[in-house]
């Protein structure tokens, strides 16, 4: 990386090798394809959090993407990554199987509650002075992304915020474009705020919004 831009940049030789190399092997490409895995670790290694907060775990995914790519960019990272308890009802809950792709790793802790709520107490116990990435991967209507998002915006002003499923089509085409409107909409009360990079490309899309007082050295 040219550490002296003014833009978001990484070195797309070297991320493409550990995502083709060490990710995919360990993860495969779904639900993640490779423009949404090349963005993730792209967000980490330009913005190096101290902490990433995420919700959901599922079978820990995500999580172990950012485990691996905070280890192979000797970045130390600690991520935090939510469920919702074993006893509530959601169609895509894991249930036992809740992060077994991260069971074991010290790195990461897993929690179980409602991702804004327990990732709000992490960031009050941690305290200001560090940085943070949020990826809100949880429920995907409308509204729980608004709530989570809006959360996240008004309560956590310096963090960065990655989003799954944010890809836009046409009504007719009967996807769910809640996770875009809601950004949309949140962006258009804050329209300076944040800087965008979107996977727009087809389904499910990814959006990472940043804010360049907080990349480093920038
Ligand atoms: C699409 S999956 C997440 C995929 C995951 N990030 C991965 O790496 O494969 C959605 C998950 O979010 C969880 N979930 C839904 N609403 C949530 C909430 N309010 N807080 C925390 N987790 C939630 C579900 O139980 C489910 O495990």
């Amino acid at each position: 990386m040219n550490i002296d831009c003014d833009e978001f940049e990484v070195n797309n030789w070297i991320v493409s090798e550990f995502v083709a190399n060490t990710l995919v092997p360990i993860v495969g490409v779904h639900p993640f394809p490779l423009n949404e895995l090349f963005l993730m670790v792209s967000a980490v290694c330009r913005l190096k959090p101290n902490f990433i907060v995420e919700w959901g775990t599922h079978l820990g995914k995500s999580a172990r993407i950012f485990y691996e790519t905070s280890k192979r960019f000797g970045l130390d990272i600690a991520i935090h990554s939510v469920d919702l308890p074993d006893d509530t009802a959601h169609q895509e809950h894991p249930g036992l199987q809740r992060g077994v792709l991260v069971k074991g790793l010290h790195e990461v802790t897993l929690h179980q509650g409602d991702g804004l709520t327990v990732c709000l107490e992490i960031h009050n116990r941690i305290g200001k002075p560090n940085s943070m990435l949020v990826f809100i991967d949880g429920d995907h209507t409308h509204a729980s992304v608004k709530r989570e998002l809006t959360g996240v915006m008004a309560h956590m002003p310096d963090a960065n915020i990655l989003l799954h499923d944010t890809f836009y089509q046409s009504e007719k085409s009967g996807y769910n474009v809640g996770p875009y409107t809601a950004i949309a909409e949140a962006m258009a009360v804050a329209p300076n705020r944040y800087r965008r990079l979107s996977t727009d490309t087809g389904l499910p899309g990814m959006t990472l919004l940043y804010q360049l007082t907080t990349v480093p050295g920038l």
